[in-house]
């Protein structure tokens, strides 16, 4: 029997190990999995009502370590995971993407010849100001299996010198969320709760600290937004980072005065699938949202100067804008004025991930 941990902390973990820890659940005679929770995101919309859409148990383990500085989150992870694992000692750590969550429990369990597996391996924007390049590459370094979600991931990890016999081109778990529960995403009511139709709306999301952090490029962004916002309503499910940011800064007044723009607490996971696929197109600075909407074929407006995803842009619907008014502007009124870009469903993003992956831990 392998006992094995699968670790979730912020709100794009959980959609990732959803479909692994109900595939591990298939073979109870194989494998012990417990769930551990850091609690990096804990307000109910960043976490439970997640783990309520995604049918999960409560987590076997909760550390509580709630937010700070990267070096006191980071530090206060490593802290407590160290004593889950010298007390539970499991055979495997199963980490995924790219959040403190995801370096602090691979490095506690390198240190103590834990292997660890890397779910979502081998990204990379290449700009170590993202906190979360730093986070990848760190992992991946330590990381005993790499599964990865597309075939430049595995090119970037061969460049890097990672041994081919570490890498495991495994394709897109998140995908595997999705097409579990699209058909409950189709049933959500959100959209007549916040009174929009299908096609009418742009959905916005924004929580960046390269993006919101800065005074000048939140303005930068929102005077975007302001604009686009006298052609098409804009629904803007806002992410806690980003409100503290709009308080901060004193930007309250002039988000309500846009009267076509409607802020929406984070929503929970059906609503948020059903939001994006019904937009029209969506602006956003997220890594997940960039690989949802290429499934759905819904345009996107990436708002970063680079990508850790550039599969989204090759295969996908996804494009990047420069973060200038009026580029962001430009792009936006090119899809009202009917310029979509197609694209395709990339290999391997196919709902079966997580059977792929467990039968690598099989064998
Ligand atoms: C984290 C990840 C980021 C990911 C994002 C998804 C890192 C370095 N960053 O960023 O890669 O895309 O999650 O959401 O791991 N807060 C709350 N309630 C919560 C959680 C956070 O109010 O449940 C507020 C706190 O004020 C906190 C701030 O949001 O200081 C930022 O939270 P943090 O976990 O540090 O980073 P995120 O911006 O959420």
């Amino acid at each position: 029997m392998k006992k094995v941990h699968l670790i979730v902390g912020a709100r794009p973990n959980f959609m990732k190990m959803a479909p692994l820890y109900k595939e591990f659940k298939k073979y109870p005679d194989e494998f012990e999995v417990k769930l551990i929770h850091t609690g990096q995101h804990y307000d109910e919309r960043m976490s439970k009502f997640f783990f309520n859409d995604l049918q999960m148990p409560v987590p076997d383990e909760y550390l509580e370590v709630g937010s700070g500085t990267h070096g006191k989150q980071t530090a206060r992870i490593i802290e407590r995971y160290e004593e889950v694992l010298l007390a539970d000692k499991p055979n495997l750590v199963i980490v995924a993407g790219d959040v403190n969550s995801t370096v602090a429990c691979a490095l506690d369990a390198v240190k103590l010849h834990i292997p660890v597996a890397h779910l979502e391996a081998g990204l990379r924007s290449f700009a170590k100001t993202m906190p979360e390049e730093v986070n990848r590459i760190m992992t991946d370094v330590i990381s005993d299996y790499l599964l990865t979600p597309s075939p430049d991931a595995d090119e970037n990890l061969i460049k890097e010198g990672k041994p081919k016999d570490k890498i495991y081109f495994v394709g897109n778990i998140m995908i595997d969320s999705l097409v579990q529960y699209k058909h409950k995403a189709k049933e959500s009511k959100i959209l007549d709760e916040i009174n929009v139709a299908p096609q009418d709306y742009a959905l916005i999301t924004l929580h960046r600290p390269s993006n919101v952090d800065s005074e000048a490029g939140l303005l930068t962004i929102l005077n975007a937004f302001e604009e686009i916002s006298k052609d098409v309503k804009l629904v803007f499910p806002i992410h806690p980072r980003t409100t503290k940011q709009i308080e901060l800064f004193g930007l309250k007044e002039k988000v309500k005065n846009m009267k076509n723009l409607y802020l929406i607490p984070p929503a929970g996971y059906y609503d948020f699938l059903n939001l994006q696929m019904n937009a029209k197109f969506i602006l956003t600075d997220s890594g997940g949202i960039q690989e949802e909407s290429t499934y759905f074929g819904v345009p996107c407006l990436t708002l970063r100067p680079n990508t850790e995803r550039p599969i989204t842009i090759w295969e996908g619907t996804n494009q990047l804008v420069k973060l200038e008014t009026s580029d962001i502007i430009r792009a936006a009124k090119k899809i009202i004025a009917g310029d979509l870009k197609k694209g395709k469903i990339p290999k391997y993003w196919d709902g079966h991930t997580a059977e792929r992956i467990v039968q690598i831990f099989r064998s």
